[in-house]
């Protein structure tokens, strides 16, 4: 195994913790304060006054507050639940979250590797390396724990989408398996692992070393270690179908494929480092031909990427957002992204589905009495996709509604786009993107022309620029419109009237809702 691989992980990770500064941890308020809302008032949601920087600085605090107040056993809702374990919401009915879903608790964990790399020595990582190391042992624990996909032996277990709070299986009738979480799961214990070796450069070496690394990843077959055995069933089972990440519809879905994808690549990578070499080019072979296959989820006659292979839905979905964003490699390790956040077929797919979900929510309309049209990209309340009918606490014919994280997930792919365009000093407008920087600019005197390469010399890369962050924050803005006035974020917020509805502090928002705002810090 090559120290230099960790020397180079180590330089990216020293230059990564200056990229954004974290808040303090004495500044959290750990009193819970929630405000009741009656969900069914009919009278619209007032406009918030506070302005989107003051309400940002102050909603970061809030985010990481209630995210931490998640996860058991010190979080002040996750005191029934196992150490390590992260609850979805701690609302126990109408609708009942208090469980651990695969997927949600590894996207968490992997937003808290992003604070923990910014600084491992801060008071803050202390606390978030316990329950980094609670969470791995957890999921240890979780993937022998026989439940209805199946079990250890077989690898098919690790394919159940929830566990009960205490660790227990869930046994009721549920969409399984769901193939994402391991592939979520790996990616975020291999940034931990690498963030952890990077800022303890003598463990490697050391006689800690073997206790510290092999209950994560141990070169042996069958597989025993976490990170392992994840990645041997995402090369053996990522060509069989399974229910997408809104648990729903039985199939093969992009976002699933693109996780999978990242994990399998970066499982290569690290297999390679613990001198697995024929692991590593199994999984770089199973990653190749996972990177043909995700290329089917492009529509030509659509003209833009689909969720969903052979759905009858029009296959517009927040999953392609997320998929973009958790499929995109981990920067330090240089990997070239498959449908990163600044390529033409996602901007596209955005721009059909902000269009989509514009006319669909009757909170995103104008306010009454505005005259000025406002841009086709504007801040848009977004769902998770057109044909939802999920209403937060049942299924009902009048539809879904925006929820925090989707709407969230649209800002978090301006932001990245911006910091592409300012690192590769270029932008080039194909036929493919044209409609989507056509729309952006509809609101200045620019006009951009297909087969052209901007560079820093055209005042139009500039304008792109601009554009990119006021459309940015202007989906914040939405964020910040509909969110409770203590900062409270739940899962949805009402199509019409635009307050709360669905699970209550669903860790997720705030996962995504931070992700974010360090992506706009990257820019602004
Ligand atoms: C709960 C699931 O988690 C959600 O994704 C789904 O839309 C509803 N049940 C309705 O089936
Ligand atoms: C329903 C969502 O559709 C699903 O993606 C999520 O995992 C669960 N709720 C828990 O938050």
């Amino acid at each position: 195994m090559s120290p230099l691989f960790f020397l180079v992980v180590l330089a990216y990770a020293t230059l990564y913790a200056f990229a954004f500064t974290i808040p303090s941890f004495s500044s959290f308020s750990y009193i819970s304060r929630y405000l009741s809302f009656n969900p069914t008032q009919l009278q619209q949601k007032p406009l918030q006054l506070e302005t989107l920087t003051a309400w940002l600085e102050r909603e970061e605090n809030v985010a990481l507050d209630k995210l931490l107040a998640n996860i058991g056993p010190r979080g002040r809702n996750g005191r029934d639940a196992a150490p390590g374990s992260i609850i979805a919401s701690p609302s126990r009915e109408h609708p009942n979250y208090f469980y651990q879903w695969v997927r949600d608790a590894a996207i968490t964990i992997s937003t808290l590797v992003n604070l923990y790399t910014e600084d491992p020595f801060s008071n803050l990582s202390y606390g978030l390396s316990e329950i980094l190391d609670q969470y791995a042992s957890l999921q240890y624990k979780l993937q022998h724990t026989e439940n209805p996909s199946g079990n250890f032996d077989n690898l098919e277990g690790l394919g159940e989408p929830k566990f009960e709070a205490d660790g227990s299986p869930f046994i009721s009738s549920w969409g399984r398996p769901q193939r994402d979480g391991p592939a979520l799961r790996a990616i975020a214990l291999m940034s931990y692992l690498r963030a952890y070796n990077a800022s303890h450069p003598l463990l490697w070496t050391s006689d800690a070393a073997e206790s510290w690394f092999s209950p994560l990843y141990k070169a042996e077959l069958p597989a025993n270690s976490i990170i392992k055995a994840d990645l041997e069933y995402v090369s053996h089972f990522w060509n069989q179908t399974g229910f997408d990440l809104w648990e729903e519809v039985e199939g093969l879905h992009f976002f699933t494929a693109m996780v999978q994808y990242r994990a399998l690549r970066e499982g290569a990578d690290l297999a390679l480092a613990f001198g697995d070499a024929g692991a590593a080019d199994w999984y770089k072979q199973q990653a190749g031909s996972l990177a043909g296959f995700i290329r089917r989820f492009w529509d030509q006659e659509k003209g833009h990427l689909v969720e969903t292979l052979e759905s009858d839905r029009s296959g517009l979905d927040c999953g392609l957002l997320l998929g973009s964003i958790h499929g995109f490699p981990s920067p330090e390790l240089n990997h070239e992204p498959l449908y990163p956040p600044f390529s033409d077929e996602i901007l596209v797919s955005l721009l059909a589905f902000i269009l989509d979900q514009r006319n669909r929510f009757p909170i995103n309309a104008a306010p009454p009495g505005t005259t000025e049209i406002p841009s086709p990209l504007s801040g848009t309340g977004l769902g998770r996709y057109p044909e939802d009918d999920y209403d937060g606490y049942g299924i009902t014919p009048a539809g879904g509604n925006p929820w925090f994280l989707c709407t969230s997930s649209a800002a978090e792919i301006f932001y990245r786009t911006v910091s592409h365009l300012l690192a590769s000093k270029t932008l080039t407008v194909t036929t493919l993107s044209l409609p989507f920087y056509s729309a952006l600019l509809s609101s200045t005197s620019f006009v951009p022309q297909a087969d052209k390469i901007y560079n820093s010399s055209d005042a139009l890369f500039y304008e792109v620029i601009e554009q990119l962050k006021t459309t940015g924050d202007s989906f914040i803005e939405v964020m910040k419109n509909h969110a409770d006035t203590d900062g409270a974020l739940s899962e949805q917020f009402d199509r019409v009237t635009g307050f709360e509805r669905g699970a209550r502090d669903l860790t997720w928002s705030y996962g995504a809702f931070l992700q974010a705002v360090w992506a706009r810090r990257d820019v602004v």
